[in-house]
């Protein structure tokens, strides 16, 4: 095995608060270990056109609570193809990376993957996505920020609810995966939460919703992945009584913007530092993570198989309503 003196890391996919603590756990660790550091900028385009900068422990300090990331991002079309791969292989050679690290989530794994099929340098990467749906990790570096941000914004659109005695359909984000929408449903008290894992009775839905006159207000909280959607459901629940009064809102990237919550900033930390040691024991092509509160490598076959919310939280939507 080759001695590893030089790292590359870049950011991909859509950022998430964390990002930059992990980028700040790695030139750390690095540091203490001797080991020189490039970042890439803008993720697999970086990788492609070459764009290599040097990484500033200092200024990564300074922005350790910032959301998201020093490196910017990208999600990159050019990286599908072999083509790219391959400009993004002679970059590596070029520049004399021993090792490269990935801070994103399904698609950065697996553009890895692809990619560990041309080139055999060890790859380490770290779980950086709101939406929590990659497996191998309890949770993804920024997800705990994005359910803050979402609740946050909730707990505000409940006054002026209540306030109008309305009905709003809020719709966070989550890709294919109901995580956001479950925790920031439960812990705003929402009346039904609908995620894309778990079939909901919509009809009782329709009938709390659109039929009893209200003197409340009644917040359903829409994953973006679920089948029926915001606006069919809205639609729906207006069949049923063409008088409610019912407002859509859709959090959209606010949830992926503002300071890292302190679990976000501790788990960015730990999970870079962590791949830089892994990287420096001789392990390749797997996924720095926690699991039950300890540091863990999952190799990335396995990080990108469908990772849905879990049969316990599931049993906690029958109880709160659904
Ligand atoms: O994967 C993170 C995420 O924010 C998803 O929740 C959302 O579906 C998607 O990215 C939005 O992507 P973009 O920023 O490219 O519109």
């Amino acid at each position: 095995m080759k001695t590893i003196e030089h790292i590359a890391i870049f950011t991909s996919g859509g950022d998430s608060p964390g990002m930059n603590a992990a980028l700040y756990g790695i030139v750390k660790k690095a540091e203490q270990s001797g080991i020189r550091l490039s970042g890439i900028r803008k993720g697999y385009e970086g990788l492609i056109d070459g764009d290599l900068v040097p990484l500033d422990a200092h200024k990564l300090q300074k922005m350790v609570h910032r959301g998201g990331t020093l490196l910017k991002t990208a999600r990159s079309k050019r990286f599908l193809t072999l083509e790219g791969r391959q400009r993004a292989l002679e970059n590596l050679q070029k520049n004399e990376v021993d090792a490269l690290i990935a801070i994103g989530g399904d698609g950065t794994f697996k553009g890895l993957l692809a990619f560990s099929e041309i080139c055999d340098l060890p790859f380490l990467g770290i779980p950086g996505t709101i939406d929590n749906d990659l497996a191998g990790t309890d949770f993804t570096l920024g997800f705990d920020s994005a359910v803050n941000t979402a609740i946050e914004n909730i707990d505000k659109i409940r006054d002026t609810a209540e306030a109008h005695n309305r009905i709003f359909l809020i719709e966070v984000m989550g890709r294919d995966c109901g995580y956001i929408a479950i925790h920031s449903g439960l812990g705003t008290g929402a009346d039904a939460i609908l995620i894309p894992e778990s079939a909901h009775d919509f009809i009782q839905l329709l009938e709390k919703a659109g039929s009893y006159d209200r003197e409340e207000a009644f917040i359903v909280i829409v994953s973006e992945g679920d089948e029926l959607g915001a606006e069919v459901a809205a639609k729906k629940i207006k069949e049923i009584n063409p008088d409610v009064d019912l407002r859509i809102t859709k959090l959209g990237h606010v949830q992926r913007g503002g300071n890292a919550s302190a679990f976000d900033r501790m788990l960015g930390i730990r999970l870079g530092a962590a791949a830089v040691e892994a990287l420096l024991r001789g392990r390749k092509n797997v996924m720095a993570g926690i699991l039950n509160n300890e540091l863990s490598l999952t190799p990335f076959d396995r990080v990108v198989k469908e990772h849905q919310v879990n049969d316990e939280l599931q049993g906690l939507l029958k109880i709160f309503g659904n």
